[in-house]
């Protein structure tokens, strides 16, 4: 299933995580079939067989060693696909969790909300380190590590053309390796029941050639510039002196909340509400007025603006690229 350019599909993987388990899933899915087609053929060989007349005691015995072994067999069998079936499922999440030969990961650490996605790309160098939400930048080709915790409840990551679920606890870390071969844009979900938006909790995963990533990651590190447009800047100042800049953090403003998600570079990403709407003009309108009513129980507040100070306020939005 395809939702507009987005890929969503645990069958069509696009990285070595995701191609591994979509073998397994045939693997097991075969092994189910062929058997069940067994199953079913001895059923009905043994419904519709010819009855024989009530036999002697000499032939009894002999009928009873004929199931024994029968039974002995179907024993056999269970066990012995059972046991492959763990093996491989075993070797697998052993090969599914391991680094592969990466010398210097990006490490990627994320925190689930009730119900956004946090996004930091770790460095050791402060400065560098980038934030966003709701949107992850992946290199092509290239093995990443993930670290992910929660605030408040259990959530999942979960991006089926790339890897498996992982679940985000609260107070702990879990970690996981994404890799993606194929640039494209790939939608990811919440995978566990998280509260009311749950359904509402999705992430996107854009992969692109190393070359785009890295100029990605150095206008990520870029404060956001002061606009030049008079309606533009009114914008700003509604954002910074209204209730947007408590919970929402632009850098290069004094607007440092983080409650919510970082607007830094918001006009960049191509979802908005952990993407529940498209990144429009006309949807960010409606996303600021009214979350409540789009999206019942989220921690944004519906915001009373008067029509020229919303007109400023998405002029503003809009230069944060
Ligand atoms: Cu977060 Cu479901």
């Amino acid at each position: 299933m395809r939702q507009g350019r987005f890929r969503i599909d645990a069958l069509d993987p696009a990285g070595p995580n995701a191609e591994r388990i979509t073998e397994l899933f045939w693997f097991m899915t075969i092994t189910a079939s062929v058997l069940y087609l067994i199953v079913i053929a001895v059923m009905v060989y043994a419904a519709f067989r010819r009855r024989e007349p009530r036999p002697g005691p000499a032939m009894e015995t002999r009928m009873e060693r004929r199931a024994g072994i029968g039974v002995a067999v179907g024993i056999g069998v269970t066990v012995v696909v059972l046991i492959t079936t763990l093996l491989v499922d075993f070797s697998l999440s052993r090969a599914n969790a391991s680094t592969g030969a990466e010398q210097r990961p990006i490490t990627i650490e994320i925190v689930g909300h009730q119900w956004w996605w946090e996004v930091h790309y770790e460095d050791s160098v402060p400065q560098r380190r980038v934030t966003t939400a709701n949107e992850l930048y992946l290199p092509v080709g290239q093995r990443v590590k993930l670290v992910m915790t929660s605030t408040d409840v259990i959530h999942s990551f979960w991006v089926p053309n790339l890897a498996g679920k992982k679940d985000i606890v609260p107070g702990y870390r879990t970690e996981t390796w994404i890799q993606a071969d194929r640039p494209g844009v790939y939608r990811g979900q919440c995978a566990e029941f998280c509260g009311h938006q749950h359904a509402k909790m999705g992430i996107t995963v854009i992969a692109v050639p190393r070359a785009e990533f890295d100029q990605w990651i150095a206008r990520q590190l870029q404060p956001a510039a002061t606009p030049t447009d008079s309606l533009a800047l009114a914008g700003q100042q509604v954002f910074v002196n209204g209730p947007c800049a408590m919970c929402h953090n632009i850098t290069g403003t004094t607007a440092s909340g983080i409650v919510g998600p970082d607007l830094t570079h918001l006009a960049s990403r191509r979802m908005i509400g952990a993407g529940t709407l498209l990144n429009r003009r006309g949807q960010l309108a409606g996303w600021i007025v009214d979350p409540q009513g789009i999206k019942p129980g989220v921690r944004m507040p519906s915001n009373q603006l008067d029509p020229n100070e919303l007109r400023a306020l998405l002029a503003y939005l809009e230069t944060l690229r």
